[in-house]
């Protein structure tokens, strides 16, 4: 097995799982902010206020705002190339409207920055992991209007000037995909329709949602026109979620359903980041849905200008679709799909797929021939402290496998620069906001019933990745 010499070794987490220091350092108020927490069981909630008689998980997570030395520490420790982060938007621009950024917010992440730097590791940035500023959905139902693009291209500039000298790799919005599916309203979108009773089946507007996501696309490629216009190094990347999907019979009918599905999940989003241009087939879907997006000559240049360098993706699991009924329904990374027989599940539900990862490399290398990223990639699990350890085998067996896949997509051609596996250190769920399911290599002493004192525990799966980087994945 093979990987190249500067293989992008690493962890990736997101600032609202991570960051805590919800009132600190004149922070604004965002989207994920007013999400509560919740489990396996119970649904999280979205509130346009904060109530006191509620808990919102990203208000204290696991207090990186006051860890990162250590956290960081501990990922060098593991021998870390690359650490996957985001920015909050809010600290920079905390209402997303001010014409002066806030320093503290600018000063936090300079300090972030410096200590990767000091140990050697390529910050990897998102500029948009779920966490718009709450005032931009209040105030312009987010990226609905075209205000917005332009107040984010004014954030991105604001951050690539800062940091220009201490960060190559971007990544413009995390699982931008996420759009195409009813609940990519609010995350991606910033957009809450006071009809909505469910957080996870909001009120969709198709033609709305898609008019939104045409705004992310330009405010991505603007960002990615500006970004090499102030530092012609810079590397801006996509983001997008990947559940590959299988058809679960033989029937042409469940194979020409896996092209419309993948299509519209995986491929529509790519291509328009990649290829700069709306693809041919998402013509039928906008009629068949009443879809109608103004695309002006003036889009259609940006969007050419300003095609991303890499791609990167989230891959956890795969899911079956099919024509036929009665099939079992399994659980998924945003998209819920037809169990495969031939899979196991964690306990979430999520169909653990190491051979999927090949065949999903593959599939997107051969689409698009550019450098790839895996940028989220992990097992979610309940762990159990012992005398202070933790023993997570799960875990271990989980990322060899996986990993044992990408040094054979690499063997076979696939350009892919990087790995930052989900996540370094236990963090808050994103879909279930709860601590329960723990994807870190380092355990943090927090618990959903509000005990514990935030430190820090390796886990056995921290130095099996610490062997695994030392020996350049053999
Ligand atoms: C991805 C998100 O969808 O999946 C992450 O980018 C998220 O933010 C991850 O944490 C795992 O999902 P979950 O719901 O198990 O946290």
């Amino acid at each position: 097995m093979i990987f190249p010499e500067n293989f992008l070794w690493g962890g990736a987490t997101a600032a609202n799982q991570v960051e805590g220091g919800y009132a600190e350092g004149n922070k604004g108020d965002s989207i994920s902010d007013h999400i509560t927490g919740g489990s396996r069981t119970v649904k999280r909630i979205f509130t346009k206020e904060i109530q006191k008689d509620k808990y919102y998980p990203s208000h204290t997570a696991v207090d990186f705002y006051h860890h990162y030395k250590e956290d960081i520490q501990l990922f060098a420790e593991m021998g870390f190339k690359a650490y996957r982060m985001s920015i909050t938007w809010s600290r920079i621009f905390p209402l997303g409207i001010e014409d002066e950024p806030n320093e503290e917010g600018l000063q936090f992440y300079d300090n972030v920055f410096n200590e990767c730097i000091k140990y050697g590791i390529e910050p990897v940035v998102t500029l948009m992991h779920f966490d718009m500023p709450y005032y931009l959905l209040e105030t312009y139902q987010g990226f609905t209007d075209k205000k917005v693009i332009d107040l984010f291209v004014k954030y991105t500039t604001c951050v690539f000037n800062r940091y220009k000298e201490k960060v190559k790799y971007w990544i413009t919005f995390n699982e931008i995909n996420f759009a195409t599916l009813p609940m990519g309203n609010l995350e991606v979108l910033g957009i809450y329709d006071d009809r909505t009773v469910d957080y996870c089946e909001p009120y969709d507007d198709m033609n709305k949602r898609y008019n939104a996501l045409h705004n992310v696309f330009l405010a991505s490629a603007r960002t990615v026109i500006e970004g090499h216009r102030i530092n012609p190094d810079f590397r801006i990347g996509s983001m997008i979620a990947n559940v590959t999907l299988y058809p679960r019979t033989c029937a042409p009918e469940d194979m020409l359903l896996v092209k419309d599905m993948d299509n519209v999940f995986h491929n529509f989003c790519g291509d328009v980041q990649v290829k700069g241009e709306y693809p041919y087939y998402m013509e039928p879907y906008f009629k068949e849905n009443n879809i109608s997006i103004t695309i002006t000559e003036a889009d259609k240049k940006i969007l050419k200008e300003g095609c991303v360098d890499y791609y990167t993706f989230s891959y956890y699991m795969t899911n079956c679709a099919t024509v036929e009924n009665g099939h079992e329904i399994s659980a998924g990374n945003l998209l819920a799909g037809v169990k495969n027989p031939h899979l196991q599940a964690s306990e979430w539900g999520w169909q653990v797929d190491p051979l999927g990862l090949r065949y999903t490399l593959h599939k997107i290398y051969d689409r698009y021939h550019i450098p790839l990223m895996i940028v989220e990639n992990g097992l979610g699990a309940v762990d159990q402290v012992e005398d202070g350890k933790v023993h997570d085998t799960y875990r271990i067996e989980y990322l060899t496998h996986h990993i044992k896949e990408m040094g054979k997509a690499i063997e076979e051609g696939v350009n892919l620069i990087g790995y930052t596996m989900w996540t370094p250190i236990d963090i808050v769920s994103s879909s279930t906001g709860e601590m329960a399911k723990r994807y870190g290599l380092i355990y943090v002493d927090k618990n959903d019933d509000g005990t514990g004192d935030y430190h820090r525990i390796k886990k056995d799966s921290f130095y099996f990745y610490r062997d695994v980087i030392k020996n350049n994945g053999i």
